[in-house]
Order: C-alpha cells, then structure tokens, then sequence
C-alpha cells in the first residue's frame, strides 16, 4: 500500500513500554463507540491506543510522573527535547553514567530527553525504579537503536497538542468523565500465576484490592452513561471480578516484554466492556 502525507505522519509511541498495546489494536479498536465525547486513557504508558486515536479531546493519565512529565515536554516543548536527545549516543559506559543523573536537578526538556534515551538504550525497554524511586534497569543489548526518532517525536507532539496530560490516580477518572465520553483502562494485569508477576512500574505495586477498585469505577462509570473498555489477563480472578454486567471478549496476544525469555509467546488476553 502507498504511503501517504498523512500515514507518513502518522505518530507511533515514542517509548517502549511494557504491556504496550500496539499489537492488540485492531481488535482493541473494534470495540470502540462509533462516537463519543471526550476520550479518557487513565494508565496510558506508551499510548499505543491514544496515538491511533488521535482524538481532538483527551485525558491522558499516568501514576508514574517521569513519564506524565515527558509527554508534557514532548508536547510543549519538542524542539528542545529533540535537541537534548541528539546529544545522547550508545555506550555502556555513558549509560550508566546518564542513569546515575538524578531527574529532579534536570530542566524539563533534558528530563524527557534522559527518559527517552534510557527506554532506548536499557534493557528491553523496562520501566523499573528501585525502592528509593531511582531508575535500575541495566544496558540493554541494542546492536544501534534508534535513539532520536525526530519525525515521530514531531507526530506524537502534533497529537498532544490540546491533550490534558495528568499525573493522576486512575480513580480520579469519576471526577472527569461524563455520559457519552469513552474511557479505555489498561491496567497493571493479575498475574496468570505468581511467578509471571510483573507490576512494579512505580514504586507502588497493583494490588487485588486496585483491581477491585478498578472494577467498582468501571461500574460507576458504565451507570453514568460512559462507554468503557478494559484490558486485563484472563485469571480467573479477572473473570470472577467482571462476572456480572460485562461482556468479557478473550483476544490472543504475544507478550513481548518479559522478563523471562519462556514467559513470551501467544496468550488469551480479555477485552472486558
Ligand atoms: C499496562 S501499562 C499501560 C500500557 C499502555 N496501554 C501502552 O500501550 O503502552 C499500565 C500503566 O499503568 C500505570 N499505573 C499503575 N498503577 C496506576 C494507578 N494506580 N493509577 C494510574 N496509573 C497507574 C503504570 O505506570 C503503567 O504505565
């Protein structure tokens, strides 16, 4: 197929992010109202889904603040993001050297463009920060990865224009959406078992008692009218939790980011609406 102008600008997540939902879209979009109101994404990560949206009107939210704080940059500012970016290149050494910086002393742009090169240069692209929220993820095993992408970052900037961008608990959603809005929850998952547990993307960890939370804003926000989507692993913990008032479509997807090579491979995820 011949690329257009527009395909050509067509933005992609400028971050690899675990439980990215790039692969997932085609089905995922197919259970999207035909029209709404305003979208709302409150576990965005890498916001697969928002940058094939492209909605006009967005609440993207995130609990992790050094990713709400680099879409921020990459939206307002990324001309100067973009700059900081090329000063970066790939070597251990220097890595390990940019790790060690601390974000809090760094000006916004330099602060984004510090988070986009570790994602591209760490270790399968994780997110992972130890107890005293500093990033831990080791030199990944790029042979020459893209370490500047300009014409995605220009894309993704161009979609975020006008998008609310929250660092924000995802239960603050009740405090937002409105009849007629569309809201789609990506959460941490339930673990399929306990040893494939992997939710330690902030400090803070996705608890059952989140999950059922979650399900309870789901409820809330189905009785007010707004159209809701959920992804979730299929557990039965997840079954049991959506048992009653929601159509659970299971959906086959390959897990890419694992931290054990046999947890990859074709697995029954739930769409849950
Ligand atoms: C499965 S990832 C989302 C992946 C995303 N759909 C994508 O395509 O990249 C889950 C996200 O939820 C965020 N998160 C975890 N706990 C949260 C909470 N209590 N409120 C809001 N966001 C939370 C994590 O920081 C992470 O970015």
């Amino acid at each position: 197929m011949k690329e257009t102008d527009t395909d050509a600008k067509k933005p992609r997540p400028f971050l690899k992010w675990a439980g990215g939902k790039r692969q997932l879209l085609r089905e995922l979009l197919q259970y999207r109202p035909k029209k709404w109101g305003c979208y709302h994404e409150p576990f965005v990560g890498g916001g697969a889904v928002f940058f094939d949206l492209r909605p006009e009107r967005a609440v993207l939210c995130d609990s992790n603040k050094e990713l709400i704080d680099c879409y921020i940059a990459v939206r307002d500012q990324v001309d100067k993001v973009i700059h900081a970016l090329k000063k970066h290149h790939h070597d251990k050494e220097y890595y390990y050297q940019i790790r060690e910086q601390n974000p809090d002393k760094l000006n916004p742009a330099t602060r984004a463009a510090r988070m986009i090169y570790l994602n591209k240069t760490g270790f399968n692209g994780l997110y992972r920060v130890n107890s005293k929220n500093f990033f831990n993820v080791p030199f990944g095993r790029y042979v020459n990865p893209t370490i500047c992408d300009e014409s995605n970052l220009r894309a993704c900037s161009a979609a975020l224009q006008h998008i609310d961008i929250l660092c924000s608990p995802f239960e603050n959603v009740l405090k937002r959406a409105r009849a007629g809005d569309f809201v789609y929850f990506d959460p941490p998952y339930v673990p399929l078992s306990f040893t494939s547990s992997f939710t330690s993307y902030t400090e803070g960890k996705f608890s059952m008692e989140d999950q059922t939370l979650l399900r309870d804003v789901a409820v809330k926000l189905k009785n007010r009218g707004v159209f809701v989507l959920l992804s979730n692993s299929s557990a039965p913990a997840v079954m049991e939790l959506y048992s009653k008032g929601f159509e659970l479509i299971p959906v086959s997807a390959t897990r890419l980011v694992n931290s054990k090579a046999k947890g990859r491979g074709k697995i029954t995820e739930l769409l849950i609406r």
